[in-house]
């Protein structure tokens, strides 16, 4: 299982929600963030210049998923959220080593993805 965190522009996140139900992600986290993605504006003061970090509204989506969704996971945040232009976003991929449905108990697997409503 891995945990994929997403920084994107909040002008991209209905489009990318669309892609992801679409590759049939159904449980997610959105939350908002400000992030910097490197680019920064030189500012005069009084005794010289400091490089003023310049921070941006993001959002950030965490989904936890099996492996097999993971490739497309990714490729339908990046076709949907990409632009073109710096500051489109990153995807962070990492281990996810436990997940546990607190309704159920179930773990793992079977927790990491949504049950479907019968
Ligand atoms: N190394 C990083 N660690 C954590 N968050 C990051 C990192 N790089 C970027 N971010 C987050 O992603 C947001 C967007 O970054 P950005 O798109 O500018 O990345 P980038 O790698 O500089 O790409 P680009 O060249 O398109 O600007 C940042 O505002 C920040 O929230
Ligand atoms: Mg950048």
């Amino acid at each position: 299982m891995k945990l994929i965190t997403a920084i994107i522009r909040p002008e991209r996140l209905n489009d990318t929600l669309e892609a992801l139900y679409h590759v049939d992600v159904r449980g997610l986290t959105i939350s908002a963030a400000r992030g910097h993605g490197g680019e920064t504006e030189t500012v005069a003061t009084y005794r010289g210049t400091t490089v003023k970090m310049e921070l941006t509204d993001k959002i950030r989506l965490e989904i936890g998923v099996s492996e097999p969704f993971v490739d497309q996971t990714i490729d339908a945040i990046v076709q949907a959220a990409r632009t073109g232009d710096v500051g489109d976003g990153k995807i962070f991929v990492t281990q996810l080593q436990r997940v546990v449905r607190i309704r159920t108990g179930e773990r793992d697997i079977s927790a990491v993805t949504p049950a479907m409503p019968v």
